[in-house]
């Protein structure tokens, strides 16, 4: 393979080189571009579950790389090879690629990397998304996106399937903790700084980021993964949508589809859908399927009767690539649909040439990157300080000196009760490969001189022999809770409340009359309305990688502080589900008061060492204009005595319009820093762009009328300030 300028194009001829490509290609060719296949489908013997089935085979190698000419690879194995065996690995297949097929096209190797390298043994886990959506940290995330592909490129990976721009609306859905937060607006920011940091240049390189799962995916009705979605298509517009532009005009290179049923049609046909993206958006990247979803269409949604038909209606939905995963399907169908008329040429083109740009922009005909793998560790501590949220503390954190704790629960004595799924292997579950600066909460507590026991016995779902007499000897009782890592289908559940051993623990434990702190590491809100009443202290620590443990020790004895707030709201009932944002209507109670749903804690509340007193809120006027924005300012000062961050939170409320508005909804945070007695002023401009709505006619518009701008530490805690939406340009 020759280099860019070897081939004589400078940086800036992209356009034109690739049609010079295109117009060289055989149909072969171009639908080689457009499937992307596992690894495992080049290696020797079956799925790679070690070093020595990872051996690749040359006659495979020829069979895909060659005659079918494929352009894509994706590594998912059960086993994370170390940087430097994944940089023999991509360089193989590259260097095969390059010398065997006819043009010498690279190949866009891509995989998972959600929270941190987490496929390559002893690369950093960083917390999963809805931690960094937690710490509400803009430029954390954008650093922990560059950290990330700095990794990658080290092991000649240059396509990321992250981040994902999902919303946490149903709680019972199991991939809640890759998502950022329930708000659009959270979600739109932390993803367009992620999108930034991931594409970062690296010796003229770069990763390209995958945005998914386009769109709607995270809201499946029955909280099942890949069960049947129904949004309005007001919601799809005002709140899903708005994330995905925000990352593409960030910059982002690539989508992944949604694998469910939006209203109906699955995400991989939905046409409509597709040409908004393309078309009205401009997005000139381009889009790939999920896992395996054309056989899905097929056999789950039964939108066509066989592979070749769901090929079709894909490809002309506007499907540029095919994560098959591991065989010709994709290529035999495709190929003969073209030669059959049903599929026309110039489709296929377009999605060659946005998988070629794409190859292009990161640089894959300049020379390989020679890096090592960064350890970001303070990065990652930084971060999971900053991920884990207090959401109750009566006075029992942060440890007093000498204090002896006794620490029980399935997450206590775990690395991977920290690191959550998708670490090492796809469940993460598999303890071998845990990094060797990992602690678990016992561990990092003991490093820090805290006289802290370990009561081995209880489990996710097994309370095992632990009595009250096993705590005598503690003066405070940490109960290390949640949810045993796991995702996508595996992740389903039929009862959202804690497990029942594990409220037993936490009943038995209180059978002593001791303080409990409560730790939930667990990906989405298991219900604790029955023991919070027991508990001192909770902490929501998701799942905050592997520094986690040592992080918790820090913040629970006092070291570190909390600053972290909660992204989605935290119910109470599993029969009152409906959280942020929510309509009046969600509201309504038995008398028809609004007093119908409280929720165990709000969306954007979470304590911390110290207090914050907001004063002095001012707006500058009461009117705003589309050319003129509301100009806000308040006042916080750290009234405690200890450091601290605040995230100040700003929030929108629409009193009337022609669609019932969501009460409040936040357009705007802050996190700032103060030290004891510190005070801040903090500003936020609100501009009419931020106060558009869709309506009936799924149009984003303006209407006239009276809004509130609200201020404070969460979504039910706010000063407010009234003011009219004028229209008129005039
Ligand atoms: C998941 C995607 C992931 C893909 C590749 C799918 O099953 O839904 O989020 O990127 O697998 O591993």
């Amino acid at each position: 393979m020759l280099l860019l300028v070897e081939l004589g194009y400078g940086q800036t001829d992209r356009e034109a080189f690739i049609n010079d490509l295109i117009a060289q290609m055989t149909l072969q060719e171009k639908v080689g571009q457009m499937t992307n296949l596992g690894l495992t489908a080049l290696v020797e013997g079956g799925f790679w579950t070690a070093t020595d089935s990872l051996v690749l085979d040359e006659a495979l190698m020829k069979t895909y790389l060659q005659r079918y000419a494929v352009g894509s690879i994706q590594g998912k194995g059960v086993y994370p090879p170390t940087q430097h065996e994944w940089q023999r690995l991509t360089a193989t297949v590259q260097a095969y690629a390059k010398e065997h097929s006819r043009l010498g096209i690279p190949l866009l190797i891509g995989i998972d990397a959600v929270h941190g390298a987490h496929y390559t043994a002893n690369a950093t886990t960083f917390p999963h998304q809805l931690g960094l959506g937690a710490s509400f940290n803009t430029s954390l995330v954008q650093d922990i996106g560059a950290a990330t592909s700095q990794n990658l490129l080290a092991s000649g990976i240059q396509w990321n399937f992250a981040p994902v721009l999902d919303l946490a609306w149903q709680p019972l859905w199991g991939r809640i903790e890759e998502t950022f937060s329930a708000d659009p607006h959270v979600v739109a920011t932390l993803g367009a700084a992620f999108v930034k940091g991931a594409q970062q240049t690296y010796q003229q390189q770069r990763v390209a980021a995958c945005l998914k799962h386009w769109v709607g995916y995270s809201f499946p009705f029955s909280g099942k993964d890949r069960s049947p979605i129904h949004l309005s298509p007001i919601d799809v517009q005002q709140f899903f949508m708005p994330p995905f532009k925000s990352a593409i005009t960030a910059g982002a290179s690539s989508v992944m589809l949604n694998s469910g049923a939006l209203n109906g049609v699955p995400g991989h046909v939905d046409a409509e859908g597709l040409a908004q993206l393309k078309e009205e958006w401009g997005f000139s990247g381009f889009v790939v399927s999920d896992w395996d979803d054309l056989t899905k269409l097929v056999d789950v949604h039964r939108v066509a009767a066989d592979y070749k038909e769901a090929t079709r209606q894909a490809v002309m939905a506007g499907m540029d690539m095919c994560m098959v995963p591991y065989d010709s399907t994709f290529s035999v169908a495709l190929v003969e649909l073209v030669q059959e008329g049903a599929v026309p040429m110039a489709r296929i083109d377009d999605a060659v040439r946005r998988i070629l740009r794409v190859k292009y922009d990161i640089g894959s005909w300049e020379a390989p990157v020679e890096m090592e793998l960064n350890s970001y560790a303070d990065l990652a501590l930084q971060a999971a300080t900053e991920s884990m949220v207090l959401l109750k503390n009566e006075g029992a954190l942060p440890l007093a000196a000498q204090e002896k704790v006794v620490v029980a629960g399935p997450g206590a004595h775990s690395v991977t009760a920290l690191q959550g799924p998708w670490s090492r292997t796809w469940k993460g579950d598999d303890t071998s490969y845990n990094h060797p600066a990992a602690k678990t909460l016992v561990e990092a507590l003991t490093a820090l001189d805290v006289d802290a026991t370990f009561l081995p016995g209880a489990g996710y779902d097994t309370l095992g022999a632990i009595s009250q007499e096993d705590f005598a000897a503690a003066d405070k009782i940490i109960l290390v809770l949640g949810e045993e890592p796991v995702t996508e289908k595996a992740s389903d559940i039929h009862d959202l409340n804690l497990p029942v051993a594990q409220q037993a623990l936490v009943q038995r434990a209180a059978l002593t009359g001791k303080p409990i702190v409560v730790v939930l590491l667990q990906g989405r809100p298991r219900l604790m309305a029955a023991i919070e009443p027991v508990t001192s202290a909770v902490v929501h620590g998701f799942y905050p990688g592997q520094y986690g443990g040592i992080a918790l020790a820090r913040l629970l004895t006092g070291q570190a502080n909390f600053s972290a707030k909660l992204p989605y709201t935290y119910p109470k009932h599993h029969g009152s589900l409906k959280g942020y944002p929510y309509r009046m209507a969600d509201h309504l109670d038995q008398q028809f008061g609004l007093s119908g749903y409280a929720p165990q804690w709000p969306f954007g509340y979470g304590q911390s060492y110290t207090t914050f007193e907001y004063h002095n809120f001012q707006c500058s006027d009461t009117l705003v204009g589309l050319d003129r924005s509301l100009s806000c300012h308040v006042t916080v000062t750290n009234t405690g005595d200890r450091a601290g961050k605040e995230v100040v939170q700003w929030y929108y409320q629409d009193e009337i319009a022609s669609v019932t508005p969501v009460e409040w909804r936040l357009v705007g945070y802050e996190k700032i820093a103060l030290l004891p007695g510190q005070e801040k002023e903090v500003a936020f401009a609100l501009p009419a762009s931020q106060l558009q709505l869709v309506n009936r006619k799924a149009a984003w518009v303006w209407e006239p009328g009276y809004g509130k701008i609200g201020v404070g530490p969460d979504s039910k805690t706010l000063d407010t300030h009234r003011f009219w939406l004028d229209v008129n340009t005039e």
